[in-house]
């Protein structure tokens, strides 16, 4: 349903609000400079005061940004991308970090300075690359997932042998399970004296999380963070569960890409972290994102190092964009700034319209009126 707020209709046609709500008024109606009107009656106000209405759909906007539906040209392997979730303080972090270091090879060991949300770990076995997403809490992947991003092939849960399933380990499975994501269960700190890992086992049991002991086909390996054990054996079930996953990609079109998390620094100016998921970005390419465009200034991996390029499935930090988009907001590269500014106002808009109809409490019963 399409609506407007009465100071939006009056301002977009440079009209006093109150000219637009006298010419309501001699329709009978009485309203607010901040109600909501719908778009057949911001139209007929707009022409009797002598404008000339073009109404503008989403789809005209959005148009071609994301062919996701044609994946008929996703012809290549592409690494996976696994998140690490699980109940606070079970060693969701300590687990991401141990699997980073393990990874940089000596030498190396000083070379990882700053930490982005997102990074790449190669697997020992077949030096093939698994792309890890620190989402920070659940929020965000909920986030992610309520816009339609779909950003991860598998999701490790960390379960402490010590502690159990907990209610964010419940939460967790949830969220997998709504995504239709598979899981791999790190049994973490099985260091402990206290580490009961049948326990667990047979808790996930419970939540329907049936690990192969038990009869299911869901893999669980017992990790340590903290003595670095079974890492190696944690990527290599990612791997081949990867494997299974069969994924594909095309890196040869225009970059298509997620936002994991962005801000707004003060030296380098808006910073985002992207997952770029089909295509490949380059330094060059104007962006959009969410409300945000941009002409990408810099791209910089995970090791810290400025790239030319990032392909599907890499995660980058994208200097360039005007301001910070959101996290979970979908980046696409668009063929000209025009173009790029006719879809970030378009959505800058609909953002302060959905605010407006939201606040003046009528954007519920419109769309029941119209649905
Ligand atoms: P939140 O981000 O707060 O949800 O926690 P987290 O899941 O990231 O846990 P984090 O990695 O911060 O670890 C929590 C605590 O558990 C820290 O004190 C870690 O040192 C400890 N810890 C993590 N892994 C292990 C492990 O394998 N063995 C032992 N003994 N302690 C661990
Ligand atoms: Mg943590």
């Amino acid at each position: 349903p399409e609506a407007i707020t009465i100071q939006e209709l009056a301002n977009r046609m440079s009209e006093r609000a109150v000219d637009v709500i006298r010419m309501l008024m001699k329709q009978g109606a009485m309203h607010k400079i901040t109600d909501v009107i719908d778009a057949d009656t911001a139209q007929l106000i707009a022409e009797e005061l002598g404008h000339t209405v073009k109404r503008v759909a989403a789809s005209d906007v959005e148009e071609g940004l994301f062919d996701t539906v044609d994946d008929s040209t996703d012809t290549e392997p592409r690494s996976p991308v696994v998140t690490v979730m699980g109940h606070v303080d079970h060693g969701k972090t300590s687990l991401l970090d141990a699997l980073r270091h393990a990874n940089v090879v000596s030498g190396e060991a000083g070379g990882i300075t700053q930490h982005i949300g997102a990074y790449q770990v190669s697997s020992p076995e077949t030096g093939k690359k698994i792309t890890f997403i620190d989402t920070p809490g659940h929020a965000a992947f909920t986030a992610m997932r309520a816009r339609g991003a779909k950003v991860t092939d598998i999701v490790v849960l960390v379960v402490a042998a010590d502690d159990g399933v907990m209610p964010q380990t419940v939460e967790a499975i949830n969220h997998a399970k709504a995504a239709r994501v598979p899981i791999i269960v790190a049994i973490n700190k099985i260091d402990k004296p206290d580490a009961k890992p049948e326990r667990v086992r047979t808790e996930l049991l419970q939540h329907e999380v049936q690990v192969e002991s038990f009869g299911g086909e869901v893999v669980d390996v017992e990790v340590s963070a903290k003595n670095k054990t079974n890492l190696d054996k944690l990527l290599e079930m990612i791997a081949l569960q990867a494997e299974i996953l069969d994924l594909k990609t095309n890196s040869h079109r225009p970059a298509e890409g997620t936002v994991i998390e962005a801000k707004l620094d003060r030296g380098r100016g808006p910073v985002a972290t992207v997952l770029v998921q089909r295509g490949t970005l380059r330094v060059g390419d104007i962006i959009v994102a969410g409300a945000e465009m941009g002409r990408v200034r810099a791209l910089i991996s995970d090791q810290g190092e400025t790239v030319q390029e990032a392909g599907p499935s890499v995660p980058v930090e994208v200097l360039g964009f005007n301001g910070p988009p959101e996290a979970g907001d979908r980046l696409a590269v668009v063929e000209n700034e025009a173009r790029a500014r006719q879809i970030t106002s378009y959505r800058a808009h609909q953002k302060r319209e959905n605010a407006a109809a939201s606040i003046s409490g009528m954007r519920g019963s419109l769309e029941q009126m119209m649905s």
